[in-house]
């Protein structure tokens, strides 16, 4: 579906407005009627392109993850009867519906903003921001919700220090080129209480290992020729891994074989599966963590209350309240 100007988001409230800052300055933004917002201190500008708000110039590592959401806008996008990005988000961020009503949330690295409309539809308001241009897609997508999308860099965010009630990161910060350096740059911007809740890849299992050594290559071919070889090898290789299977004795071993060396994604949905395996091999950047690293990071940031989630890695964590 393409992006029309049109589709605007509506102007910011006062209150969201009130904590954009200037990347230059620090300085409080003002708005720049439809043109987007500009600093009065250094006079920097953040045009307003397609109904949004960009505060990066370019996609920069992350134009695979532009392409890969509008290409799948909705595939995970709860619908209907389908609750699958509400249980996701939970075991990920092992946030609870009671904790979201009401609060100002951060969901950084929103993708096309499944998980924003889960908390959203739990009762929070939330901001979201992505470095790609998937930050349209979420606009869109929930463009009848309490969202506000913006184009951001994780490492370098437009908000004053102490804006937001609870921060969410699921699936991203792995991606960045210094995960630990992007756990702990979102601290500044929770208030005193705020809970911090992180989901990344686990560093447990090696099962990966094959997907790393494809992908030093896959991620730097064009995303849509990428995605056009997937489109042939995603359907052949788990095609290929379910007829061995039915092959007596050496069957089963060499469908395990096959799934080691040229793993694909192995959900039912081809969709979904084509999808998922697109996120394994065009990234730039994708590290694996372990709970004691991620516990020591945010013991270092002076986090209390900390809690594992169902799906490793997930670690949530209270900031701590503010001292009298
Ligand atoms: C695997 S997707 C996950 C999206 C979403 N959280 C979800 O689970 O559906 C990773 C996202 O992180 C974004 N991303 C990567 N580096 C980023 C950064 N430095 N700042 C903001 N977003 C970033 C990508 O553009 C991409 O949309």
């Amino acid at each position: 579906m393409p992006i029309t100007e049109e589709q605007v988001q509506s102007p910011l409230s006062a209150d969201l407005q009130a904590i954009l800052c200037c990347l230059n300055c620090g300085g409080k933004l003002e708005s720049d009627q439809a043109q987007g917002y500009v600093c009065p201190a250094c006079q920097r500008a953040y045009p307003n392109v397609k109904g949004i708000v960009r505060f990066v110039d370019a996609q920069h590592y992350a134009a695979s993850f532009g392409f890969q959401w509008h290409r799948y806008q909705k595939t995970q996008l709860d619908q209907g009867e389908v609750r699958e990005s509400d249980r996701n988000f939970r075991i990920k961020t092992c946030l609870r519906p009671e904790e979201l009503q009401g609060k100002l949330v951060l969901d950084v690295g929103c993708g096309m903003g499944r998980f924003a409309e889960v908390a959203t539809r739990w009762g929070a308001r939330v901001v979201g921001i992505d470095l790609s241009a998937a930050a349209e897609v979420a606009a869109i997508n929930l463009a009848d919700r309490e969202f506000t999308a913006f184009q951001a860099d994780a490492f370098a965010l437009p908000f004053a220090p102490e804006s937001f009630d609870i921060i969410y990161s699921v699936g991203v910060l792995h991606h960045t080129p210094d995960c630990q350096a992007a756990v702990k740059s979102l601290d500044k911007y929770l208030k005193p209480s705020g809970i911090l809740s992180v989901w990344l890849y686990s560093g447990y299992n090696k099962w990966y290992r094959f997907s790393d050594f494809w992908r030093r290559y896959t991620h730097k071919m064009e995303p849509e020729r990428l995605h056009s070889v997937l489109k042939v090898a995603v359907p052949f290789f788990y095609n290929l891994e379910r007829g061995l299977r039915h092959v007596p004795l050496v069957g089963r071993p060499a469908a395990g074989a096959v799934h080691h060396v040229f793993p694909v994604n192995r959900q039912k949905d081809p969709e979904a599966r084509l999808l998922d395996t697109f996120d394994w091999y065009s990234p730039k950047y994708q590290s694996k963590h372990t709970y004691e690293e991620v516990f020591r990071w945010y013991e270092a940031m002076g986090m209390e209350d900390m809690r594992v989630g169902e799906s490793s890695i997930a670690v949530r964590g209270r900031k701590p309240a503010r001292r009298a």
